[in-house]
């Protein structure tokens, strides 16, 4: 996958006399690959069957001119008009059966036959036209795959694929009443063709149906990516396939798409359309990017890297002198080998004139360029040096989109989010320099000393099994509420105990609960209280240790966070969503009991992280802040880069190399 810095190129919308200028300007800033053509369909093939790779090839070559290889998109994410006139019922429809036209993108349904039959077409002539080409390195299918309108797509087509998916699923109609519980509100089918997506409903909606509807729909993009990577695979076996990905969006499961790369990518933008003031993003972007990695566990790329002002109708804040290369660094402290920033140049027409490029409008280099630039120059050499290092985290935390779309259904509290829920942990680790990777449920956890399983709502036999033994074999195992509360059909279990499967383990029984809405709870821990949020199960404990207690409503005094004990490990059992000063004393409590390393301590807003290879450290401390930092490192430890810690500058960052066994915790 080789270590590169890039930017995202769209030569279409400029004059072919301005290319050669930006392919030197390019290379003169240190840029060795470009992603090209995933938007620009219409170009290549303008009418059925009649295919224009020329404009294309011409820019290959003049990049390849300046040292500059690429990666190019498949078009899907944009099917052109004269597709659209030919099949328009192309076009997806929302849960009102309500269609969405062309115009914007994402304007297609990915289960469209005829669909399928023009987009082998076209993918076939392209991987062909490219095939011998060696500067085309890579593939990236679509574009943000399940980046599109919230509820797309409920048409004929897309209910057809949905039946026969359940039909496979569960065999008999009979089987499917049992598990999606129709018996409620007179919903039994007698025949699969009676069966709809959740589309609009007078009132109420079957949440069995609606969790195995977003598995569906997570199935069909599998598919659909899936279609042209063996395309892709069958006509051009030495190139890469990645697919830029969006952090903790729900729509596709990440693990099952990253089994279908040779490495993941992701698209990476601190600033979003827009951040509020103040509002401190360095957590979530690391853990995001941990995600990432962590979908293969190994080292990945970021498809689109911030390189300017963000928006599109309105317009985010301009990142401070630094940021867009700390942002960056960042990216590569979490174990990215390649940055391609987007984009080359901001755009003169279309939906994204605000989303900036690293040129301005007039395509000449101003600040961002500088900036970039000589981040690139900086950060090249040590990119060499470092490509394919990881972290190797002792604490892991399990992700599972299942539990994911089961509580985006029902979320309890307004505002309960998995995500969200689960960076509570993670912060709380960030703040103290502990490094996190996620694994998902197949996973061998038995490398990590700790896993955090928040929020296990849906639980199997095999999953609790899973979970008892990592504790007998030693693992540190947080469970939280929530936990053990239905099946994997999302029906609500009739005879067990809450947390069912999971009762025994960690020798606590729910026997209440109470959802904080508009109010908060408090737990008190020694002799601190602490706030806490949004759920509080109300415990009795059978065979566990007390940690903390709640210290309000009826149940103060009752247990909040327990421990037990058993086989060689640990298991903690949490009942509420923990505020970041408890998730502060829970950490610490953790880190404590099972000796986690750390890093160094930084000052807050200054982040530290690592990657390893062969023994040897490279160690980041990256300052979020706008205040120049002084810190102290040892004298062993060799600083690479042009910035020491004892005066890493605002919105700067410091990078050392050391002996893994140098290691200060
Ligand atoms: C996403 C897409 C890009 C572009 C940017 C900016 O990340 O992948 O094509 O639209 O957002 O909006
Ligand atoms: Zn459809």
């Amino acid at each position: 996958m080789g270590y590169h810095f890039g930017v995202d190129y769209y030569p279409e919308h400029w004059p072919r006399e301005r290319w050669q200028t930006d392919a030197r300007m390019m290379r003169e800033m240190g840029i060795t690959i470009v992603r090209m053509a995933e938007f620009s369909w219409a170009k290549w093939e303008p009418r059925e069957g009649e295919f224009h790779f020329e404009e294309l090839d011409e820019v290959i070559e003049l990049l390849a001119g300046e040292g500059i290889d690429c990666i190019l998109g498949t078009p899907s994410a944009a099917p052109p008009a004269w597709i659209i006139e030919e099949t328009p019922e192309i076009q997806p429809m929302d849960s009102h059966l309500q269609r969405h036209y062309f115009g914007g993108r994402h304007h297609d349904c990915q289960s469209n036959a005829r669909y399928r039959e023009h987009i082998r077409r076209f993918v076939t002539a392209y991987a062909r036209h490219f095939a011998a080409n060696p500067h085309v390195v890579g593939w990236q299918v679509d574009n943000e795959l399940g980046n599109s309108h919230e509820d797309l797509c409920y048409c004929p087509s897309c209910e057809a694929a949905f039946r026969q998916w359940l039909q496979k699923k569960y065999g008999s109609i009979d089987c499917l009443n049992q598990c999606w519980g129709t018996a409620f509100w007179s919903q039994t089918y007698t025949d699969f063709e009676q069966i709809h997506a959740p589309r609009i409903t007078a009132a109420g909606k079957n949440p069995s149906q609606q969790l195995d509807w977003m598995r569906f729909c997570s199935d069909l993009v599998l598919d659909f990516h899936q279609m042209q990577a063996d395309i892709l695979r069958r006509e051009t076996p030495d190139k890469f396939i990645t697919h830029n990905m969006m952090g903790f969006s729900r729509k596709v499961d990440y693990f099952k798409l990253g089994d279908q790369l040779d490495f993941t990518s992701q698209d990476q933008y601190p600033g979003g359309h827009f951040v509020p003031q103040g509002t401190f993003r360095g957590d979530v972007q690391a853990a995001e990017l941990d995600f990432i990695r962590s979908l293969k566990h190994q080292p990945f790329w970021v498809m689109e890297q911030q390189s300017a002002i963000t928006g599109w109708e309105t317009v985010g804040r301009t990142p401070k002198p630094g940021q867009l290369g700390l942002w960056a660094m960042q990216s590569i402290a979490h174990g990215a080998d390649t940055i391609v920033f987007f984009r080359w140049r901001s755009c003169v027409m279309g939906t994204e004139q605000y989303w900036h490029g690293i040129l301005p409008h007039n395509g000449k280099p101003g600040r961002y360029y500088r900036e970039l630039k000589a981040f690139m120059q900086e950060t090249g050499p040590l990119l060499k040096i470092m490509q394919g290092s990881v972290p190797h985290p002792e604490v892991a935390m399990l992700f599972s989109y299942d539990q994911y779309d089961a509580l985006s259904i029902q979320p309890h509290h307004p505002l309960l989010r998995y995500p969200e829920h689960l960076l509570t942990y993670y912060k709380g680790f960030y703040r103290k320099n502990i490094p996190v990777e996620f694994v998902r449920e197949e996973d061998d956890w038995s490398s990590y000393r700790v896993l955090v399983a928040p929020l296990q709502f849906l639980m199997t036999e095999k999953l609790s099994e899973k979970f008892h033994a990592y504790v007998q074999q030693g693992g540190v195992l947080i469970l939280d509420m929530r936990s053990g509360v239905k099946d994997a059909t999302n029906l609500a279990f009739a005879e067990k105990e809450l947390p069912a499967m999971l009762d025994d383990l960690c020798g606590v029984r729910v026997a209440e609960y109470d959802c904080l809405q508009e109010t908060q709870g408090s737990v008190r821990w020694g002799d601190d209280v602490y706030p806490c949020e949004k759920w509080c199960d109300i415990l009795e404990v059978a065979d566990a240790e007390i940690l903390a207690t709640y210290d309000s409503e009826f149940y103060a005094g009752t247990p909040a966070v327990c421990r037990r004990q058993a086989g060689k490990g640990t298991v903690y059992y949490v009942g509420t969503e923990m505020s970041p000063a408890l998730a502060d004393r829970f950490v610490q409590q953790l880190a404590e009991q099972s000796s986690l390393h750390r890093l160094p301590r930084t000052p807050e807003g200054v982040e530290a992280t690592v990657r390893e290879k062969d023994g040897i450290q490279y160690l980041f401390l990256l300052n979020h802040t706008d205040t120049e930092q002084h810190l102290c490192v040892p004298d062993t430890w060799e600083q690479l880069g042009a910035a020491s810690a004892e005066q890493c500058p605002p919105y700067g960052y410091c990078v050392y190399r050391m002996q893994a066994d140098d290691q200060p915790v």
